[in-house]
């Protein structure tokens, strides 16, 4: 009998939600495709009925749920309604990925420690929106994007990983925007691995990584793995 932690893990199940193009959703389903993701995608979610990423999930055969704030009396019921949907597919996890409403608080408690968001930022640096507007008008040398806990506070929770670019001459929002969701793809496919092998949890409050609490948000290498932030120079 192999001891419980190195018996077979099932797939990683996921819930996407988001309100955009999707271009994360298909990282996501290309490196289960690829074999280097173990894991499913058990639904995606939108509150926007004709978001195009409702449409790539559909191509792909997934289950495909729009949920229209306005059909509900208040952003608490409505939160109640799209989490109580999500909860259907049995999710070990939810990925938000360019869902563009703030969740009340009872359902961030609901999920608390299975719910993650990607954020274009190097977080806890330029929350919000326009966040590549930000860093230029900030004048910083990097940028990036961030994978975090989801809690009540705007891109506010403990921070996973991350994947840094440089900022160069020229940049627009546009092209370091690019730049930015060029890593952002293998930063969240290497979060959900990590996830999916068991080696991620949130525990106090801090992110933890193979049991040890993190004290910096792991770093993307240029090999799309993830590797603890170097300890500050003593
Ligand atoms: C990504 O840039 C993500 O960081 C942000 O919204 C965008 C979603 O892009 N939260 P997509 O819909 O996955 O292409």
């Amino acid at each position: 009998m192999t001891p419980a932690d190195r018996q077979p893990r099932p797939p990683l199940r996921i819930a996407v939600l988001a309100s955009g193009r999707g271009s994360n959703l298909l990282a996501i389903l290309d490196a289960i495709a690829a074999g280097i993701l173990d894991a499913t995608v058990a639904g995606v979610f939108s509150d926007k009925s004709r978001a195009p990423v409702l449409e790539r999930a559909r191509s792909a055969g997934l289950d495909a749920h729009a949920l229209v704030p306005r059909e509900f009396p208040n952003r608490l019921e409505f939160d109640a309604a799209m989490f109580d949907a999500i909860e259907q597919t049995a999710p070990d996890l939810v990925v938000c990925a360019g869902y563009m409403r703030l969740i009340s608080e009872p359902q961030v408690t609901r999920m608390a420690g299975r719910m993650v968001n990607i954020h274009p930022s190097l977080l806890p640096a330029f929350k919000g929106l326009h966040t590549h507007q930000q860093a230029l008008d900030a004048g910083v040398a990097h940028h990036g994007a961030s994978v975090h806990f989801v809690t009540p506070e705007l891109d506010g929770g403990p921070v996973i990983a991350q994947a840094r670019v440089p900022v160069m001459p020229g940049d627009d929002a546009e092209v370091l925007s690019a730049r930015v969701l060029e890593r952002e793809h293998p930063l969240l496919v290497a979060v959900l691995r990590a996830f999916a092998a068991g080696r991620i949890a949130l525990e106090d409050g801090r992110v933890t990584f193979d049991g040890m609490a993190i004290h910096a948000p792991l770093q993307l290498g240029l090999d799309n793995a993830l590797t603890p932030a170097p300890h500050p120079a003593a």
